[in-house]
């Protein structure tokens, strides 16, 4: 999901990049899949920094390469293993070099790694980055060195995230790790474990030193965000047992976000993702109330057939699905929605497919990240069906999908021309050093002359034009109720 995002913010124009004085040695550190990963690269380049490495962009002059991995798709894994060829190349000029793999591929191959790909130094699962000093030290004594534990209470709440090419605008902030869904088709909750909440106060510490630093938007992230619950225990499975105490304080999802709403109010809030599931009405009242929380909503579905959600493991309907976004709409009606589909799941038939395209309809999506159904070693989907739809068939199904998708986009980004639309700009625009880009609060991009506006600002952009993605417009003016 929103590998795009990152890519966009690699190529970010005003880097930031946080050094520490004094460390000598380079790390190279790369990120694929979501955005989760991304910030977790911020935790390992947090912890390193102690250890006396700065990062590099520059992949020769690394002393430590490290490339943290996506298992969610076959082809992810695939894209990591032509990575590691591309570093072998490199050890072979540079031999002192060390490689890392760090990650949801790490969680799932394991041993296997250091057996398979010779040029892997160090094997480190998404639970065990604070043992990244202790393993390096049995890389230089010329071990190999793995951990792959998953914990229960891990949160990485007390790292302080060096910030990777950023934008200095807009920065991630993990709020729950682990997933405890169990779909039937995705690799996640082996790779990265129960679920668990971070603690609200290192949440909030962490945004105030964002804050101090000048960043305007912060997204919250999780597999789940909207079962966020702290009660001062550890796993959410665990909350039935936890004290009356406990239970009284205990935080949820709509709190959290009303908090740091309330508490920061020139910063604007995202947060990803939300599984309908878990999406109650609470947070999206606390969506209405606060201008600075962004009406947007990543909403995965799937599938749009109540059968195949059934062998999915998804816990709704098609109908019940329909609902929540009816009464989305009806709460807030100028907000975007955005899906994850996949065609081809197992035994689904054209008439699933038809429903997929229904419902697609029906929820009026904004954007979209759709994929062909692949298999995973060791999910229930793997282990219990056949994964019997012909690749042809998945294909012109997920084209399909993404024609209709697109079409609905370029409809619904219409819908902003001759508006008025608040814009936190970013960085210049990908097509011109004249233009900035941002983005607005349902999430499109939008793209207007610099004049003398800079980064970080909040401005007015009269819209006059736009393409299926990005919306094109004249800056009015500074946005009074955020600046
Ligand atoms: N809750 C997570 C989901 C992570 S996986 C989140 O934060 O978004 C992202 C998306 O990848 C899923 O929503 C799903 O659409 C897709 N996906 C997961 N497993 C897949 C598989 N085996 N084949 C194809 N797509 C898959
Ligand atoms: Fe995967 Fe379903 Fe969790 S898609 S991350 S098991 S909500």
């Amino acid at each position: 999901m929103e590998e795009k995002v990152i890519e966009e913010i690699k190529q970010g124009t005003s880097l930031v990049q946080d050094q520490k004085d004094g460390n000598q040695k380079k790390l190279f550190i790369e990120s694929y899949g979501c955005q989760m990963n991304f910030s977790d690269s911020e935790i390992v380049a947090s912890i390193l920094s102690e250890q006396g490495y700065n990062t590099t962009q520059n992949l020769e002059e690394a002393d430590l390469v490290l490339v943290n991995t996506c298992s969610i798709r076959d082809k992810a894994e695939q894209t990591v293993r032509k990575r590691l060829q591309e570093y072998n190349a490199i050890k072979k000029i540079n031999p002192t070099m060390k490689v890392g793999v760090l990650g949801c591929m790490a969680e799932r191959l394991k041993e296997k790694f250091l057996d398979e790909e010779k040029i892997v130094d160090m094997v480190v699962g998404p639970d065990a980055y604070k043992d990244i000093p202790n393993l390096l030290k049995e890389v230089e004594e010329g071990r190999d060195a793995i951990n792959v534990i998953l914990s229960k209470e891990e949160t990485y709440g007390d790292i302080s995230p060096v910030r990777l090419s950023s934008n200095g605008v807009s920065a991630f902030v993990s709020i729950t790790r682990g997933c405890d869904n169990m779909c039937t088709f995705c690799v996640v909750p082996f790779t990265r474990g129960r679920e668990r909440s971070r603690e609200p106060e290192s949440i909030i510490e962490e945004i105030q030193d964002l804050h101090n630093r000048g960043f305007k938007e912060v997204t919250l992230l999780g597999q789940n965000v909207d079962s966020y619950l702290w009660y001062g225990g550890g796993l959410k499975k665990d909350f039935e047992k936890a004290s009356e105490m406990q239970k009284a304080t205990a935080v949820d999802f709509a709190q959290l976000l009303d908090r740091c709403a309330t508490q920061f109010p020139k910063m604007r809030f995202r947060f990803s993702t939300s599984n309908p599931q878990d999406m109650h009405l609470e947070v999206i009242e606390v969506m209405a109330k606060h201008h600075n929380i962004c009406k947007y909503i990543h909403l995965p579905v799937q599938s749009g057939s109540t059968r195949i959600l059934k062998e999915m493991n998804r816990q709704h309907t098609r109908e019940e699905y329909m609902t929540l976004v009816d009464n989305i709409y009806r709460i807030i009606p100028d907000i975007s929605l955005s899906q994850d589909m996949i065609a081809g799941f197992p035994t689904e038939t054209e008439e699933d497919h038809q429903d997929t395209l229904s419902l697609m309809e029906h929820a009026k999506y904004d954007f979209g990240f759709m994929f062909a159904y692949s298999e995973r070693p060791g999910t229930l989907a793997a282990r219990k069906m056949e994964d019997d739809i012909p690749e042809a068939v998945k294909k012109r199904r997920l084209n399909e999908i993404i024609d209709l998708q697109q079409k609905m986009a370029l409809e619904r980004t219409k819908r902003f021309v001759g508006q008025t639309v608040e814009v936190l700009i970013e960085k210049d625009s990908k097509r011109s050093d004249l233009h900035w880009s941002g983005r607005n609060s349902q999430n499109t991009v939008v793209v207007f002359p610099k004049e003398n506006y800079k980064p970080g600002d909040f401005v007015n952009v009269k819209i006059t034009d736009c393409t299926t993605a990005t919306l094109i417009g004249e800056a009015v003016g500074y946005s009074e109720i955020m600046n």
